[in-house]
């Protein structure tokens, strides 16, 4: 997979991409990224990026002419590249979208930064994305945690594929409790069950400790996992003890 991202501050990625998985992806040939700076599609003798708005107001506004030449060259190697606007006015980014994107060859991400960026450039994007209703001083970071959840999705770059079958959301639950060693520490113990070395119970025990967990601090997530009648009704009788 090849991830181009446009960015003012191409030096920003320069740590969370040369590090752990994700630098380990792109060992393994499983991912390439090409960091391009849109102030290098300025024409003009000071390379401004961004002018005042039109209509008066604070702030500066990001010009259309560099992110669009820079996306004309993002593009010259796939013209068909999936091209992602980081924007907190976009929907919200989740495990379904980073693994719609993980099947995607080649995309291109880019970052507003300043005040805010001149609506047409919107025209050019396939999808805006925002990682959470907040703020962020440009699309950098979203980028960062966008590039961080796709990649690891991509089969071979984790440990083993069951890895990321296993994660929170997949399936709509949350992950369950996890424990190692030692089998208590201050007072704190774990579960018996894990200590049996019987796995269908240990199983049984990891799927109910998911569905109870994401209907306690999730409940918006239940309704897209599928759960069998048995599953229902060891949830209610649960809930039931708990409330
Ligand atoms: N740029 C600024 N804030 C953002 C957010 N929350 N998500 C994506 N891009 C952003």
């Amino acid at each position: 997979m090849i991830i181009q991202i446009l960015s003012l501050f191409p030096e920003m990625f320069y740590g969370p991409f040369q590090n752990s998985i994700l630098k380990r992806a792109q060992e393994l040939k499983l991912v390439e990224f090409r960091l391009i700076n849109f102030r290098d599609f300025t024409l003009d003798k000071h390379r401004m990026v961004d002018d005042i708005p039109y209509g008066g107001g604070s702030g500066m506004v990001l010009k259309p002419e560099p992110i669009y030449r820079g996306l004309q060259f993002a593009k010259e190697t796939k013209p068909e590249a999936k091209v992602v606007l980081l924007t907190p006015q976009g929907q919200t980014f989740k495990q379904q979208t980073a693994e719609q994107l993980a099947a995607a060859e080649h995309i291109i991400l880019i970052c507003g930064h300043y005040e805010g960026f001149d609506e047409r450039i919107r025209s050019w994007a396939d999808l805006e994305l925002s990682i959470g209703d907040y703020v962020l001083t440009g699309g950098e970071l979203a980028a960062m945690a966008i590039s961080d959840a796709v990649v690891r999705l991509i089969p071979g770059v984790l440990g083993s594929d069951e890895s990321a079958q296993k994660d929170s959301f997949a399936g709509n639950l949350l992950d369950y409790p996890q424990y190692t060693r030692p089998a208590e520490f201050e007072g704190l113990c774990v579960p018996e069950v894990l200590l049996s070395g019987h796995h269908a119970r240990i199983e049984a025990w990891r799927r109910e400790q998911a569905i109870l967990r994401t209907a306690l601090r999730r409940p918006d997530l239940l309704a897209g996992a599928a759960l069998t009648e048995r599953e229902k009704q060891f949830l209610r009788q649960e809930l039931d003890l708990k409330i």
